[in-house]
């Protein structure tokens, strides 16, 4: 038998012909409203249709009737991994699916996962465990892992964990809209093939209904993967090789993203100051349409409505000249830089991989303080790699107490399968390692102190993200050099706008400010103001190990 359907809704893959529903067994590639797809009709089936988990049939709940199936994203990690939720609830979003306010709501959850550290990884499989109840709470429930681990574990997350119904790695973010498509519908799959293609940056405009986590403030992706394999870190594993994206998509991103409201740009990359470093050195910079990183930072810094440009994270070792001048000349540059030390010993940064030394390090510090003397810097720091003495830790101090870091992240080794350092034997004692910790710890929060004190009195701008965690009337915000400031009354203000305020008050993770008025105007209100999240959305971010004010941690580096 043969007719012609108009489809109703391909995710849940069945079509409706002017007489009867048609349920379609076969992969779909053809759109919701597609009409007259001429189909070969190879069964009829009787009412009750078959459980779209157990039998061939691919069958919605009801059958005839479209209905939007909702997401929870939940995500771990770092800010690469935040973004690449946005994308895919983007991607999800375009393909017919709408956000759920709440997991209980969801017929689709996934889990976007990190795996610098073991913890992150124990994480996920704890999270799992408890989701077996989630998803036995309504039937055809689907559950999809995307990510780092996926990356790293294929299909060896579905024999794993029988709950676990799609796997999709950090190239295949496209593919999740298919994949949960086949999820809900009874089909089980994992894609992690690695690919060396730009495509992975081809995606979809921004959809009305994606909500900004962060009204005004939005990530933007330059290049990703990491080709400088740190002994410690599973990153280029899990990511891929470096590749920057051409520069007229990025400019394009950046114009619609400050055209929808944003004043707030973060650049991201593994190693973001590598942006087109390979096609530079091949020659091939026009080509590939890239162009020396600090002449794309020129670039958006010349693009009307972006008040402040980020990005993170950045590797010590791809500092130039032009990048440092760069921070005393561009306006909408931030006064802040995250710039990962990892050790201040030169004998553990030598087994690390790093390429640099602690003095090397430290005269980098120097140059963009001379370039930019208010520039604030954080950094990662890794205590108890193995082989490291007491001796070496005192150099970590010491570059830490030098540099005067605003802040850092504070992490103990943490052995990644397949890493180099992973082989090494000389581990450093659990109570040492912690103890270590510790010490820098409180080194830091000493700086930041020191550091939040000096500026009592200061005027400054914050652009405002939402309710402070101190509760009331409060609202929080960042000002240029990534400083948390929380004001005692927001009246007035809303999420997204930028505001003049004076510091009032230091406190050991945040500065206290009365606000002082709007400050310059933030673009007009486009889409990212609109539907700000109150709390967690749906791309819910797990947050880790995070220095004051609960920031996702940087995109490595
Ligand atoms: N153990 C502990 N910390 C690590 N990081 C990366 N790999 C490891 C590891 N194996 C830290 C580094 C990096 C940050 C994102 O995570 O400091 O900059
Ligand atoms: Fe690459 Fe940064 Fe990991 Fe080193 S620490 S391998 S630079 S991502």
């Amino acid at each position: 038998m043969q007719g012609r359907v108009q489809l109703s809704n391909r995710f849940f893959l069945n079509c409706v012909s002017p007489v009867i529903p048609v349920i379609w067994t076969g992969s779909c590639k053809l759109r919701p409203g597609a009409a007259g797809a001429r189909v070969e009709i190879d069964a009829v089936a009787n009412a009750p249709l078959p459980s779209p988990r157990r039998g061939g049939w691919i069958a919605p709940r009801e059958p005839s009737l479209p209905q939007p199936r909702r997401f929870w994203i939940r995500t771990f990690g770092c800010q690469m991994n935040v973004h690449d939720s946005e994308k895919v609830e983007n991607l999800l979003h375009h393909a017919g699916y709408e956000a759920a306010t709440d997991p209980s709501v969801a017929d689709l959850l996934i889990l976007n996962t990190c795996s610098i550290r073991a913890k992150a990884e124990h994480k996920l499989y704890s999270d799992l465990g408890a989701l077996r109840s989630w998803k036995a709470q309504v039937a055809g429930r689907v559950i999809g892992v995307g990510g780092c681990v996926a990356q790293q574990q294929g299909d060896a997350i579905l024999d794993r964990f029988d709950q676990v119904d799609f796997v999709f790695g950090t190239h295949n973010l496209r593919r999740v809209p298919a994949l949960a498509d086949a999820a809900l519908s009874g089909q089980r799959a994992a894609r992690t093939n690695a690919s060396a293609s730009l495509d992975r940056f081809d995606l979809p405009e921004r959809h009305p209904d994606l909500r900004s986590a962060t009204p005004g403030r939005a990530f933007l992706t330059v290049m990703e993967g990491c080709d400088r394999f740190c002994s410690f870190c599973i990153v280029p594993t899990t990511r891929g090789r470096e590749i920057s994206r051409p520069a007229s998509g990025i400019l394009d991103e950046a114009r619609r993203l400050a055209e929808g409201g944003a004043c707030e740009i973060t650049l991201l990359g593994q190693t973001v100051n590598a942006y087109g470093r390979h096609d530079l050195r091949r020659g091939k910079a026009e080509a590939r349409g890239t162009m020396p990183f600090a002449e794309l930072l020129a670039n958006l810094d010349a693009l009307p409505g972006l008040e402040r440009i980020r990005y993170t994270s950045p590797h010590p070792i791809f500092f130039d000249d032009d990048l440092v001048r760069a921070h005393g000349e561009l306006a909408s540059l931030c006064p802040h830089v995250h710039l990962p030390l990892q050790s201040g010993s030169d004998r553990i940064l030598q087994a690390m991989r790093r390429g640099y030394t602690a003095d090397e390090y430290r005269a980098i510090a120097a140059a963009l303080r001379a370039a930019r003397p208010d520039l604030a810097i954080s950094s990662d720091l890794i205590v108890a790699f193995p082989g490291e003495t007491e001796a070496d830790f005192d150099a970590t101090l010491a570059v830490v107490e030098d540099v005067g870091f605003a802040d850092s992240f504070c992490f103990k080794y943490s052995p990644r399968p397949g890493t180099q350092a992973a082989e090494r034997a000389e581990r450093v004692p659990e109570a040492e390692a912690q103890a270590r910790l510790e010490r820098l710890q409180a080194l830091q929060a000493r700086l930041r102190l020191a550091g939040h004190r000096a500026r009592v009195g200061e005027t400054t701008e914050i652009l405002v993200e939402g309710p402070s965690r101190r509760g009331g009337r409060q609202l929080r915000g960042r000002d240029p050099s990534h400083r948390l400031v929380n004001l005692a009354d927001g009246s007035g203000l809303r999420p997204g706008d930028l505001a003049r305020v004076r510091i009032v008050e230091a406190t050991p993770h945040s500065l206290i400010g009365e606000a002082l008025g709007r400050g310059a105007a933030c673009a007009p209100r486009g889409k990212l103001h609109d539907g700000v999240k109150a709390g967690p959305g749906p791309a819910d971010a797990l947050r880790g190990a995070e220095p004051s004010g609960g920031q996702p941690v940087g995109a490595t580096g």
